[in-house]
């Protein structure tokens, strides 16, 4: 337990105060006018203005890209009951906003109060991860709450983001309680889905992507071709089958590719996948002269930092391109990033310029941002990260 008097001090530059005092959780470097001495990683700290007046307490990193990360604005002690009150009312947050499925996020970090720690929840496994010094140091408090305000009955740990390498952790993967099968099965909506809790990618399954799915579904008529680029283990792909249409799935990672194929097979369905390169493979499905109803372009970041988006642009409007030379007429192509960097109007700026070089007309249907259960804290600009545009080919 941390007690209130045992607190170490750091004192913000002026400039910084408004800025963190207005809920924003983030200090950096520049922000930090002076620490006491041999604070270590992760640490939690009294936050305080130059004249000594506390704004609150969070965790520090001396050696950290971002040394501080605030936990709370008040004088309370980070403790057992602190994690689990963040818990809570994460969940109470969520109740009833995700239906049809029996797998969702159930802590999004800075967005719920608790910085570094992600966890999603599939049946009753959950999926943790913990990305910076400050969760890493609580880690047994925060896992002891997540096991007791959820109830799952097992837990394992994909703590093996670069995120940890810039706040001098080791990645760190494996079993936390109970018993963890070998594959974890949840549902969304007609779907049993499946994965490996160790081979895939990040913490597991696409969650954030659940909504859009839906939607795309929803447009597909049976007997339609739909290209699904991007696919990981098909979760579009998958749903697209059961509205009777037919995927061609792309992806890289040929382990995902195996997974869908035998998610296929088990749902009952039917998926052609590609492995390869996304813009190669396009191009080859253009020489075969492939149409396709509908289609989505979900490609991995992308833009870590700001400088990355004009080159992530260009391969949105080369994949955009590609994709809406194949799309019938009435056909709809959904374009989703999932970087904090590229805002609408860049997804909006290439798909603009891909339809030009295509020669295509089309009508943005839709912009739509990531689900209840990754949620966008006003204060947090950082925790919108999901965006995405629906068009629809007008000729
Ligand atoms: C955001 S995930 C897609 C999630 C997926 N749409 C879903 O709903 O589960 C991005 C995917 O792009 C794949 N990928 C990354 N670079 C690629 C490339 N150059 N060509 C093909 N696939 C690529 C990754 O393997 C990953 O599966």
């Amino acid at each position: 337990m941390t007690k209130a008097r045992q607190l170490a001090s750091v004192t913000l530059q002026p400039g910084a105060v408004r800025r963190i005092t207005g809920r924003y959780p983030f200090g950096h470097a520049g922000d930090i006018a002076a620490a006491d001495a041999g604070i270590t990683p992760g640490e939690v700290v009294e936050v305080r203005a130059p004249g000594g007046a506390v704004i609150g307490r969070g965790y520090f990193n001396p050696e950290g890209a971002t040394p501080l990360r605030m936990l709370t604005w008040e004088r309370e002690a980070i403790d057992l009951h602190f994690f689990r009150s963040r818990v809570r009312a994460a969940l109470a947050r969520r109740a009833g906003r995700i239906t049809g499925t029996n797998a969702l996020r159930v802590l999004h970090a800075e967005a719920d109060g608790m910085p570094g720690v992600v966890a999603d929840r599939f049946a009753d496994v959950l999926s943790v991860q913990f990305r910076n010094a400050g969760a890493e140091r609580h880690r047994e408090l925060i896992l002891r709450a997540l096991r007791e305000e959820t109830g799952a009955a097992a837990a394992f740990e994909r703590s093996d983001t670069g995120e940890r390498r810039r706040e001098g952790l080791a990645l760190r993967t494996g079993v936390l309680w109970g018993d963890v099968p070998e594959r974890v099965t949840f549902f969304e909506d007609d779907l049993t889905l499946h994965f490996s809790p160790m081979a895939a990618q990040k913490t597991g399954f696409f969650l954030d992507q659940r909504d859009n799915r839906r939607l795309l579904r929803s447009l597909l008529s049976a007997g339609e071709a739909f290209l699904d680029v991007y696919s990981y283990t098909g979760g579009f792909s998958l749903h697209a089958a059961r509205a009777g249409a037919t995927p061609v799935a792309i992806d890289k990672d040929q382990v995902a590719l195996g997974v869908l194929e035998r998610e296929a097979r088990e749902n009952g369905l039917n998926v052609g996948v590609r492995w390869g390169d996304a813009l190669e493979t396009l191009a080859a499905l253009e020489r075969e002269g492939r149409v396709f109803g509908a289609a989505v372009l979900d490609p991995p970041t992308l833009a870590k930092r700001k400088e990355d988006v004009p080159r992530a642009k260009r391969i949105f409007t080369e994949g955009a391109e590609r994709v809406l030379r194949m799309l019938q007429p009435g056909g709809h192509l959904l374009i989703s990033t999932c970087a904090h960097y590229i805002r609408v109007d860049d997804l909006l700026d290439a798909a603009r310029v891909a339809a030009g070089e295509a020669r295509r007309d089309a009508e943005v249907l839709a912009i739509t941002y990531q689900p209840a259960d990754h949620p966008h804290l006003l204060s947090v600009p950082e925790s919108l990260y999901l965006k995405s545009i629906l068009l629809r080919s007008l000729s």
